[in-house]
């Protein structure tokens, strides 16, 4: 079958024929799979691994299949399918134990075409059923964003719960596909929500956030969040961004890397801000993810997606595509 694979002998991306997989619970056939900036830094070789023993690793986590054979009366022949990421550490772990892995705490976890597992970049896939989640005829269309979504979805359940008041303004770092689904998420749960990126104004991102409700600027703005979403991938300007949090507010750091930055202890103490990580997503996100997909217009969901043969997908990979919010290449 065809693959795109990350070839750790050769240190390159390919597109290449790779053997199916052995059978298992519920065979997928894979119909379609995002790029994101972990994909370009997995294509830099900066992290993943492939799995124990094999000389590549099949790229891929933000999928959307169609069962094709299944043991499960769940999950029948047909069922459309977005699958989770994360499998459990072995041990495993007290999290991993019960249904968590995106809390893991041995760090031993696996992650499907991340971290020691295949990803979903290929026309074939097999999974337990536990880790699919059904998805709505209604939704297919852009049901490739329901694993960012996730992520998401987590990262605003921290902040509430770690928010000792009412939270009522969220401010995104970043504009690419986290930032623009953590600002719908944030105009669903009822707050105003400013993006803060680097894309013109008058730009196309600019000009779908403020359709769907959400002011939009270039620079910081003074202290007015009681919620940060950091989806820059700058630490940089998430340090700055403490500065915007009002007492009580939480900084929910998603994308930035390590650097050192000057942060404002005293500002944090005096004002009980709290700044914290977040990382994958638990299965109730995953369902979350897909409840609030379901409830938001469709008209500001589907620009965000730009379709590419999977022929194209070296390109993809290569370079942030400008004008694309989220990139999907075609399996089938
Ligand atoms: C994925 C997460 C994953 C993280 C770290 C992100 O791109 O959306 O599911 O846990 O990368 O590997």
């Amino acid at each position: 079958m065809k693959a795109l694979l990350l070839d750790y002998r050769e240190r390159r991306v390919r597109l290449s024929d790779v053997p199916e997989p052995p059978p298992g619970e519920v065979r997928l056939r894979i119909l379609e799979c995002g790029t994101c900036g972990t994909d370009r830094d997995l294509a830099a070789f900066a992290f993943g691994a492939p799995p124990a023993g094999e000389p590549y690793l099949i790229l891929g986590h933000e999928a959307v299949a169609e069962v094709a054979e299944s043991s499960t009366p769940e999950l029948p022949k047909g069922t459309i399918v977005v699958p989770a990421v994360r499998r459990a550490c072995t041990g495993p772990c007290v999290s991993c134990a019960r249904g968590r892995r995106d809390l893991c705490t041995t760090g031993t976890y696996q992650e499907r075409g991340i971290f020691g597992l295949h990803g979903y970049c290929a026309e074939w896939a097999v999974d337990h059923a536990e880790d699919l989640f059904a998805i709505p005829a209604s939704l297919a269309e852009v049901a490739v964003l329901v694993e960012p979504m996730s992520v998401v979805e987590k990262a605003c359940d921290v902040a509430v719960r770690l928010h000792p008041g009412e939270p009522a303004h969220l401010l995104v770092l970043g504009a690419g596909a986290v930032g623009m689904l953590a600002a719908w998420a944030g105009v669903q749960r009822g707050w105003s929500v400013t993006v803060v990126s680097r894309e013109p104004e008058d730009g196309r991102r600019a000009r779908l956030l403020r359709m769907g409700g959400v002011a939009y600027r270039t620079d910081l703005p003074d202290m007015v969040a009681d919620v940060v979403v950091e989806a820059c991938g700058s630490a940089e300007l998430a340090a700055a961004a403490v500065g915007c949090l009002k007492p009580l507010g939480v900084m929910i750091v998603l994308g930035a890397r390590n650097e050192t930055v000057r942060l404002p202890f005293l500002d944090l103490i005096v004002g009980n801000r709290t700044i914290t990580g977040s990382v994958n997503a638990g299965p109730d996100h995953f369902r979350q993810a897909i409840a609030s997909l379901e409830t938001l217009d469709p008209s500001l969901l589907k620009p965000m997606i730009e379709r590419r043969p999977l022929a194209r997908a070296l390109e993809s990979l290569a370079a942030p595509v400008s004008d694309a919010i989220k990139v999907v290449h075609a399996l089938h």
